[in-house]
């Protein structure tokens, strides 16, 4: 399926790209930074799901971004839609047969720390899989990685400090934590937040965990980021929409663009 997925795109772009970008839900901005070469329906792609929900737009993008060749998803497939893990992860196993080395992805979670605010970004030093499920259950492909993958760093620690690096130079305030993954698509109980918070997460959300394990097993560096867009403290929640998780991820979105455009130019 892979091989198939690549020769298609090879019919429509002859690029290399060595970078991958995977944007969330409000998140898809960094995509105008992009200086597109080939724009792709995920329709059209062989073996790609295709996706369902509305706030996501669903397109392959490869051009260039500070000068790098790139490759970005607009949209991606959660576990929640209905999607196999190997469904949702299946375009990092594309973008890694496709050459890509470097992984950039965000998402919008929900911020159990009380430290942060809505708004905020943080950088992802590690995570936590309580989707009850891993992308990896099944025969292992030795080809594309190996059986018990080595999660001791699957966020780079060389990416975290120039990220880190970069927004001090952009005077962007950052965060950095612990992201939590559940299936979703209910938002969290507050005995859930509660829960969560207590076993060493400070942000909650519905994807990246599956393809960071993907690329983890295939060898990519990782660099992950956050966009706090509701403040899920137990004791004071209040209820949550899709429309503010939108509105404000479109609000802190320029501010993660300029901080991700940076990283790539750097990198
Ligand atoms: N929980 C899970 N996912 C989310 C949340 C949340 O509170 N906010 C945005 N994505």
């Amino acid at each position: 399926m892979i091989d198939e997925t690549v020769s298609f795109l090879r019919t429509r772009t002859a690029a290399r790209p060595a970078v991958g970008i995977i944007l969330g839900t409000g998140l898809g901005g960094l995509v105008k930074e992009i200086a597109a070469e080939t724009v792709i329906d995920y329709a059209e792609i062989p073996h790609f799901p295709v996706s369902t929900v509305e706030s996501h737009k669903g397109k392959l993008i490869v051009g260039t971004l500070g000068g790098k060749s790139v490759v970005a998803m607009q949209g991606r497939f959660h576990y929640y839609e209905g999607y196999t893990m190997g469904q949702v992860t299946y375009p990092v196993r594309v973008m890694k047969a496709l050459g890509v080395e470097t992984l950039l992805i965000s998402n919008a979670a929900g911020g159990m720390n009380p430290l942060f605010s809505k708004g905020d970004i943080m950088l992802i030093t590690d995570h936590i899989n309580l989707l009850g499920d891993n992308p990896l259950i099944g025969p292992n492909e030795d080809t594309l990685g190996p059986r018990f993958p080595d999660m001791s760093e699957p966020y780079s620690r060389e990416l975290i400090a120039l990220a880190e690096r970069v927004a001090l130079d952009l005077k962007v305030r950052l965060q950095k934590g612990v992201f939590v993954a559940l299936t979703g698509p209910t938002m969290e109980t507050r005995a859930e937040y509660r829960f969560l918070r207590t076993i060493g997460a400070d942000v909650v959300g519905m994807s990246t965990v599956p393809e960071v394990i993907v690329a983890v097993h295939q060898s990519m560096r990782v660099l992950g980021f956050s966009i706090m867009t509701d403040e899920c403290f137990p004791d004071a929640l209040k209820p949550v929409s899709l429309q503010e998780v939108i509105a404000v991820a479109n609000q802190a979105e320029p501010k993660l663009t300029a901080v991700m455009k940076e990283v790539v130019t750097r990198l």
